[in-house]
């Protein structure tokens, strides 16, 4: 069916910063609607992210450039494609940015557009998002993995690491696996306020950002509200936690304020070694820093047969670093954000790509996301396995969660078990 009309416009995220939302129609009256999310903690690999630069407007945050793209330059160059031919469209949207990082149209723009018209594409078979997506691939419910605990850049830097997360990997469904990191989420809420810490509202993930002395005290948090949530640590509920370690990288050193400690590459694969000896760390994602290459085969020896060891930064959804990962036995994860790349199409490649070497996938929302669920049918499409798309409150995170809560029930689909 061919791809009509697109329309363009600009909505807030969750940060309340503008972001692009995308309509296609298609010629037979089908409509698919996108809306893009936006990173905080952002690798510096990552597809650019066209902003208008206008001080009047958002603070320089706008993004009507990247609006007219769709609009103008987008639409005439797409108009009369086949919307099922997503990587056709894909292709010509990379051919008319001309860039290697989608510099000039905008990832922002492109994106939208890669997945409204999927969306619409959908719509004109009279089926699932999921279905539409998965084309042949064998699709099943992802594993989440749920935001507890928010530090760094996504809670005013009050501790250095990003997430401390409730990977619930032992339980039959994805309702009860929600339903663990729900229980999991409220404990840590009880221990919080014993301990008497102040919580003035949550981070911008939903998770709990208070005032921790360091990031051992986070750990420690974590794996106590696992226990009195009732559940066995390293058996029904782990512990994943996002270090996001090139935002505290400088000068070749990891700088661990709250810790009182600079460190070496050696020693930071060796201080995150000491964490999954003390704690039920399960998955470790950007350990090292976004360029540290020379380190991360070492904590990849040092860890990989029993922690999932997740580039995100590292890789920034880019098939080339993560082939490069693979040949160096860098990591044995990928994190899987559509926004880094910037097409539906290199999103699936790097899944796939990564899913055959044998690593694990995990689809990722980012930290100023929408109401768009996008990333759920995906998850499910793609086989990947696992989910993040933070914590269990805040709307724009429980549209995913909903989302395959609604899968789920409606039957068909089963929950693929933790690293399988
Ligand atoms: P971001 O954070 O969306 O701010 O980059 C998410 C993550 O690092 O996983
Ligand atoms: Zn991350």
């Amino acid at each position: 069916m061919k791809i009509q009309e697109l329309n363009a416009w600009e909505i807030l995220d969750s940060r309340g910063r503008p972001t692009v939302a995308v309509e296609a129609r298609l010629e037979d009256g089908s409509i698919g609607q996108a809306q893009v999310p936006s990173g905080a903690s952002t690798g510096t690999h990552e597809a650019v992210e066209l902003r208008d630069g206008d001080p009047h407007r958002y603070a320089g945050k706008g993004v009507l450039r990247a609006v007219s793209h769709v609009t103008g330059e987008i639409a005439a160059a797409v108009k009369g494609m086949d919307a099922h031919r997503q990587s056709a469209l894909d292709r010509r949207m990379i051919e008319l940015d001309g860039t290697p990082n989608k510099g000039r149209l905008g990832a922002n723009a492109i994106l939208g557009v890669s997945c409204a018209v999927a969306r619409a594409a959908a719509a004109s078979s009279k089926i699932p998002l999921w279905l539409h997506l998965a084309a042949g691939r064998t699709a099943s419910l992802p594993v989440p993995m749920v935001n507890i605990l928010s530090g760094g850049h996504h809670a005013s830097h009050n501790i250095e690491f990003q997430d401390f997360l409730a990977l619930p990997h032992g339980f039959a469904t994805f309702a009860e696996s929600i339903h663990a990191a729900a229980a999991v989420h409220k404990a840590a809420y009880d221990l919080i306020v014993e301990a008497g810490y102040t919580l003035t509202g949550v981070a911008d993930e939903g998770g709990w950002g208070p005032l921790l002395r360091s990031n051992g005290e986070a750990l420690d948090l974590l794996s106590k509200a696992i226990e009195r949530a009732g559940y066995r640590p390293g058996e029904q509920v782990s512990i994943a936690i996002d270090v996001a370690s090139s935002h505290f990288f400088r000068d070749g050193r990891y700088h661990l304020h709250t810790e009182g400690r600079i460190l070496s590459g050696e020693e930071m694969v060796e201080q995150l070694v000491d964490w999954c000896a003390r704690y039920p760390v399960i998955s470790i994602e950007d350990g090292l820093a976004e360029d540290d290459w020379d380190h991360w085969p070492r904590l990849t020896k040092a860890l990989g047969g029993r922690v999932q060891l997740i580039g995100d930064d590292f890789f920034t959804t880019n098939v080339a670093r993560v082939r490069r990962g693979i040949a160096e036995r860098s990591a044995n994860a990928v994190l899987v954000k559509m926004n880094q790349i910037g097409t539906l199409t290199e999103t699936l490649e790097v899944t796939g790509v990564a899913l055959a070497a044998g690593w694990r996938a995990v689809i990722s929302a980012r930290s100023g996301e929408t109401e768009d669920a996008f990333l759920s049918d995906l998850a499910v499409a793609s086989g990947a396995g696992q989910i993040k798309v933070g914590s269990i409150t805040r709307s724009e995170r429980l549209a995913k969660w909903n989302r395959l809560l609604e899968l789920e029930a409606k039957g068909g689909l089963t929950l693929q078990p933790f690293g399988a």
